[in-house]
């Protein structure tokens, strides 16, 4: 039975430009999507943008251009923003595609004809920014929305309403069988105590009062909701209700495909309550797994561009190189918690993971093969002492420690234990001391095999490392002298393998960072957008 593997990011609005939160989910979806496939599951990662709804026309508007032309515009941005973070997605969808429209049309007509949705009128209290009614309650006597705090308006429509109430034991058996289905756990009593116990209304699924969205055939004037069209992006990328379903069937209809769905703290309701009744209603499979990540924060609040506290990403990366942009997000942030951008901790964390910890270990094992053996690595010839079994022991604990970790998306623990291995590492060699083993002919063997054994477990690091570093994992694996061939997850799994190998001494690949500079450069960067919004 082969591995399969699909995973997707939220659909962006392209309400605006994206800034470092937004690369935050997007990038950790591609460090696991990575992942997956350097050890062999058939993997697809999808990615893309949610373009229809009342704010965007709003904003193409208040510019005087389409929408259309407005989302294609802001398109090109999140594309560019993802080739900077070396995404590696291998379908963008974009809700206006006419792939995409199509099929949804004939979910909504399918929905009509099996009487999951129903024409009748609604009246409520709107958000525009959330693009979603709430209720009297929800709102309180202030008329602020839950969610994001602004002011709501009272609105009434004709509309359609999709029969929740027909699904909903469904949803709670679906959870209780499935106790991981959202993760963190805390996530789903959430759901179930805020949304669900209160009185789960029917979903109204569609519009009247603006155009920008997908038209309901069965009823002029009407647009499909927003939140209908967007979810179902999940599916129309693998081109189901399409000629060319192939990827729908190999990975969606695969039941034993893991079916992940990364998505910020905001959007839990949607994914994990509509989503699967609107898969149960079209009669398909539901995802194995909803992940709610944390939102990226500043030391005041969200980002924001009025705040002028937003970090453009695209000079962060020309500076710091992406392979440390996003060795940054995957292990500072907790991945499943929210977490706190510092320019403090930001450049503390690179040096100390990287230059001191990973970079020190590279340059001090090539250098020492080099000096002590011309370059040429020693074979493995089993563990000579306590020292080598240890650290051989930690290499097997942390193949399996990272196979189980990035299997239960914990991405963050997962490289902590990379980093374990190579503090042990580095502490290894203080313990066994090459330089003085060096000088005592009567411990040539001991010292061949602590190059051996330095050498196999960076191997490994930079393997294990490769989904985040996405350009300097080949340059460890060059100055290891590790064939392009031989490059393998497998390889660098099997203690010993780089026995032979010739090294090659190449620049420092994580430079020490100068902490006042590179803070002062960092705040420069946030201040940045702010002088130019007000120029
Ligand atoms: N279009 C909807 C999603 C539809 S999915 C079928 C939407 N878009 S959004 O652009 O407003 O936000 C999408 C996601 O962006 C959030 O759920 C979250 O994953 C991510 N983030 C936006 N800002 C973020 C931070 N500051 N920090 C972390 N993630 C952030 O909602």
């Amino acid at each position: 039975m082969s591995k399969k593997f699909y995973i997707t990011t939220p659909i962006y609005y392209p309400s605006a430009s994206p800034h470092l939160g937004h690369a935050y989910c997007t990038t950790l979806c591609d460090i696991i999507a990575r992942g997956k496939r350097m050890r062999g599951f058939d993997t697809f990662f999808l990615t893309g943008l949610d373009e229809h709804g009342e704010k965007i026309q709003k904003n193409a508007a208040a510019k005087g251009i389409t929408p259309q032309a407005f989302v294609d515009g802001v398109a090109e941005t999140f594309t560019s923003l993802w080739s900077t973070m070396k995404i590696s997605n291998d379908d963008f969808i974009r809700t206006t595609q006419e792939r995409h429209v199509k099929t949804v049309e004939d979910i909504f007509s399918r929905f009509v004809k099996n009487d999951d949705v129903y024409l009748s009128s609604y009246k409520g209290w709107y958000c525009v920014h959330e693009e979603s009614y709430w209720t009297e309650t929800q709102v309180g006597d202030e008329h602020l929305c839950p969610e994001c705090g602004r002011p709501v308006e009272e609105k009434e429509e004709g509309a359609y309403f999709f029969r929740c109430s027909k699904y909903l034991d469904r949803l709670l058996k679906y959870y209780d069988e499935n106790p991981t289905f959202i993760v963190p756990l805390g996530r789903k009593a959430e759901m179930v105590n805020n949304f669900i116990k209160p009185g789960l209304n029917e979903l109204c699924v569609t519009r009247t009062t603006f155009d920008w969205g997908i038209p309901v055939k069965e009823a002029p004037g009407h647009v499909i909701y927003v939140w209908l069209d967007a979810l179902t992006n999940y599916i129309t990328a693998l081109g189901y209700g399409q000629e060319d379903d192939s990827k729908f069937k190999n990975y969606w209809e695969d039941p034993d495909c893991e079916v992940v769905h990364v998505i910020g703290a905001d959007i839990t309701r949607f994914h994990t309550i509509y989503w699967p009744m609107f898969l149960d209603a079209m009669e398909l499979r539901k995802p194995s797994k909803v992940f709610v990540h944390g939102l990226m924060m500043m030391k005041d609040g969200k980002m924001s561009k009025s705040k002028g506290n937003v970090i453009p990403v695209p000079p962060l990366v020309e500076h710091y190189g992406v392979d440390s942009v996003r060795y940054y997000l995957a292990r500072e942030i907790v991945f499943g918690q929210d977490g706190q951008f510092t320019p403090e901790q930001f450049v503390e964390r690179l040096n100390a993971d990287l230059s001191n910890n990973f970079g020190n270990l590279l340059n001090r094992t090539v250098s020492m093969i080099a000096k002590y053996y011309g370059g040429a690595t020693p074979e493995y010839k089993g563990d000579l002492n306590d020292l080598d079994k240890g650290l051989h022991e930690v290499f097997n604990k942390t193949i399996a420690a990272y196979e189980v970790m990035s299997d239960d998306l914990k991405v963050t623990e997962s490289y902590a234990a990379v980093m374990e291995l190579v503090s042990a590492a580095n502490k290894y060699i203080e313990e066994s001391a090459p330089w003085a083993l060096a000088k005592d002919p009567a411990k040539a063997d001991e010292l061949a095999s602590c190059m051996q054994h330095l050498s196999s477990v960076i191997f490994l690091a930079g393997m294990l490392l490769s989904p985040i570093f996405v350009t300097k994992s080949e340059k460890v694996f060059d100055q290891l002298g590790v064939p392009a061939d031989k490059r393998t997850y497998e390889n660098a799994c099997t203690f010993g393998s780089t026995g032979g190998l010739v090294v090659c001494k190449g620049e420092q690949l994580f430079p020490r960072l100068d902490v006042a500079l590179e803070v002062e450069f960092i705040k420069n960067l946030m201040a940045a957008p702010k002088e130019k919004a007000a120029a």
